[in-house]
């Protein structure tokens, strides 16, 4: 169902597939970034939508919030999925998470988190993340000499943090872990519950479902946490509605867990697969917060968000009606060679390194400086205590139009035990 102005490379950005598929996606990015910047998709399950693939575009859309908006389609999904969650919020239920709004809403609900991702909660932390840190690597130590670094290390270790910062028991841990697995991987076979549309639901409501009792108990007995201040927040002098309180700790959850996992274990695998730049940091451990964004820059967690045009506009010269939308394309700005010296060259000393990987303007990522916290610490934990590293099987990428990485790291190591 391609039209005669699209462009075939474009295709991959409606094939889950193509992100599991490295050299076929940069191929085609490449391709599109020299050709086709601009390239109108049409094909598969989805609306039609403009692919965005230079680092200069992304950054003036992202810039401009009023004429780009987030509303009605933040991200892709299929029409019929478009159809269900529009159908759902007008009848007052469904996702409305922070990403699904625009100003001048968004920015007071962001407001009620914001103080918890500011660098003095951040401090507050850094000593639990830090404990925690070390006893993934700890647990290494044990369950090695091999491990799959995703399964047994990189999944776990955000979700700790994520649940510590919301205040969570960790008695909670296991469900938490297979709500948001079901919610982002729901373009994987391994990961989601169902293909149905009413499997995918059933995800939201447990979600819903579990937040709502939080809720209630943090309305009745406030404590010091960011479950509280989400539960307790209010815009213009009235409590958050049930969606909006929900949505938040859904956002929260699931957008601070996959994709810090995801920089983690591809950071990782960067490392095995450049053993040059691990010496380096070995070397020079003060590297370690470029190291962090060569990472991030790397991996691009998030592969995509939208906008859609608020008025008539032009794109590189494409015209774009109002009403229609954009994909930003972050691996593809990330890989950008009119901002990066040798783009695919992994550099742990990358500087300045103006990645795209958590957005731009006034949806940036809420947990940017949690999740390079979380990274420092794991990376400062593992590196001095490992004597060798090697893959011990093939790393396996997950489908996904949104966000994702390695499913499987199958790793090999040597590493001594912590003081
Ligand atoms: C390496 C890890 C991460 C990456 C790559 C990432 C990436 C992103 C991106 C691309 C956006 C959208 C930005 C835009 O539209 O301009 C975003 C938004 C967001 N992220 Fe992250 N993120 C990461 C970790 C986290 C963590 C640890 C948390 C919190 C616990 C978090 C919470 C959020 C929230 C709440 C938003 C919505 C902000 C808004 O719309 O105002 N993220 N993130």
């Amino acid at each position: 169902m391609s039209t005669s102005t699209a462009d075939d490379a474009a295709t991959i950005f409606a094939d889950a597939t193509a992100y599991a598929d490295e050299p076929r996606l940069h191929a085609a990015m490449a391709h599109l970034r020299r050709h086709n910047p601009v390239a109108r998709v049409d094909h598969g399950p989805y609306r039609p939508f403009y692919a965005i693939t230079k680092h200069a575009d992304v950054l003036d859309i992202e810039r401009d919030n009023k004429l780009w908006l987030s509303a009605p389609r933040p991200v892709l999904t299929t029409a019929a999925a478009d159809d269900v969650a529009k159908a759902q919020l007008d009848s007052g239920a469904g996702l409305r998470t922070l990403i699904h709004m625009d100003d001048p809403h968004h920015r007071k609900v962001r407001a009620i988190g914001a103080d918890w991702f500011r660098p003095k909660a951040l401090r507050n932390l850094q000593t639990r993340v830090d404990e925690l840190a070390k006893s993934y690597v700890d647990k290494m130590v044990e369950i090695g000499p091999e491990c799959d670094f995703v399964e047994d290390i990189a999944v776990h270790f955000p979700l700790s943090v994520i649940l510590s910062l919301l205040g969570l028991p960790e008695a909670d841990y296991s469900r938490m872990h297979k709500l948001t697995q079901e919610m982002f991987g729901a373009d994987d076979a391994e990961y989601r519950r169902g293909t149905t549309l009413e499997e995918r639901m059933a995800t939201l409501l447990d979600f819903f479902d579990y937040f709502s009792k939080l809720t209630a108990s943090r309305r009745e007995n406030p404590t010091d946490d960011l479950a509280s201040a989400i539960a307790n927040g209010t815009v213009d002098g009235e409590p958050l509605s049930d969606v909006d309180t929900a949505s938040y700790y859904v956002i929260v959850a699931s957008a601070g867990h996959d994709t810090t996992k995801d920089a983690i274990s591809g950071g990782l695998r960067a490392l095995i697969e450049n053993p040059g730049e691990l010496d380096r940091l070995r070397r020079e451990p003060e590297l370690i917060g470029t190291a962090v964004e060569e990472m991030i820059r790397w991996t691009t967690p998030v592969k995509e968000f939208m906008r859609t045009a608020a008025e008539d506009t032009t794109v590189r010269g494409v015209p774009i009606a109002k009403g229609e939308s954009v994909y930003l394309a972050y691996t593809s700005a990330n890989r950008d060679d009119e901002v990066f010296d040798d783009p695919f060259t992994f550099d742990v000393g990358r500087f300045p390194n103006q990645h795209l990987a958590f957005g731009y303007g006034v949806h940036f990522c809420l947990g940017a400086a949690l999740a390079r916290m979380e990274m420092k610490s794991l990376f400062t934990e593992l590196i001095p205590r490992l004597d060798s590293i090697e893959l011990a099987g093939d790393p396996e990428l997950a489908a996904t139009v949104f966000v994702g990485g390695l499913k499987h790291l199958p790793i090999r190591y040597s590493l001594r035990a912590g003081k």
